[in-house]
């Protein structure tokens, strides 16, 4: 079966769809920062495709840089801890970041990134996210550039992952494995959305 087309797989913003905003996205930070050389810090491993696609769509000089973090979902661990996997090539000390971001979700992860890149004295910092998806937020973090905002589903494409699964795929879907062929119903332990929902219990990103 193609890995691109499956009945669990519901689309909700087709390929030309995330390029069209992309464009957008890149426009406007081309004019929010002209006469400047942001550094992007692309966020491992999800936001790759985004960070990819949005780095060419803005014309100016930027540099770029990744950093790898793990986080916990908020049924398994209240702390919300967030602990670094990767740091860092390059000081951003003086720099203008901004944080690609495939998804902002808890916003535990940006809050941990802004507090920590702060703290190492960049010059500004603004994010950047493909999706926002706001009813489970449990941070308030400011999101400059966000490409669309989605409702409490658990989605996977575009550098989204299930179980490492999925971010190869040119769309962004909700996923629902009820749907799968020859599964009557939804797969015990495959976590959805509410309050047992628990997306990042191992690094990703
Ligand atoms: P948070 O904002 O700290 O909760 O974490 C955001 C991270 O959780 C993202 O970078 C994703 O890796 C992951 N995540 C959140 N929601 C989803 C989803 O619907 N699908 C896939 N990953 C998700």
């Amino acid at each position: 079966m193609s890995e691109f087309d499956q009945p669990q797989l519901t689309v909700l913003f087709e390929a030309e769809r995330i390029q069209a905003r992309i464009r957008e996205l890149g426009a406007r930070i081309t004019e929010d920062y002209a006469g400047r050389s942001p550094v992007l810090v692309i966020v491992l491993k999800g936001a790759v495709p985004f960070g990819a696609d949005l780095l060419r769509s803005i014309d100016l000089p930027v540099t770029l840089d990744f950093i790898a973090v793990s986080s916990y979902g908020a049924s398994t661990q209240s702390s919300g801890e967030v602990r670094l996997l990767k740091d860092l090539d390059a000081s951003l000390k003086g720099q203008d970041v901004i944080i690609v971001e495939d998804i902002v979700d808890t916003g535990l992860t940006l809050a941990y990134l802004l507090d920590m890149f702060h703290r190492r004295e960049a010059a500004s910092v603004r994010v950047a996210a493909l999706l926002d998806k706001p009813e489970r937020r449990r941070r308030a973090v400011e999101v400059s550039y966000i490409g669309f905002t989605i409702p409490n589903e658990f989605v996977v494409g575009f550098g989204l992952d299930y179980a490492e699964r999925y971010r190869n795929l040119p769309y962004v879907a909700i996923l629902d494995p009820a749907r799968q062929a020859g599964s009557p119903e939804r797969t015990p332990g495959i976590p959805m959305s509410g309050p047992g929902f628990s997306p990042r219990q191992a690094p990703v990103g």
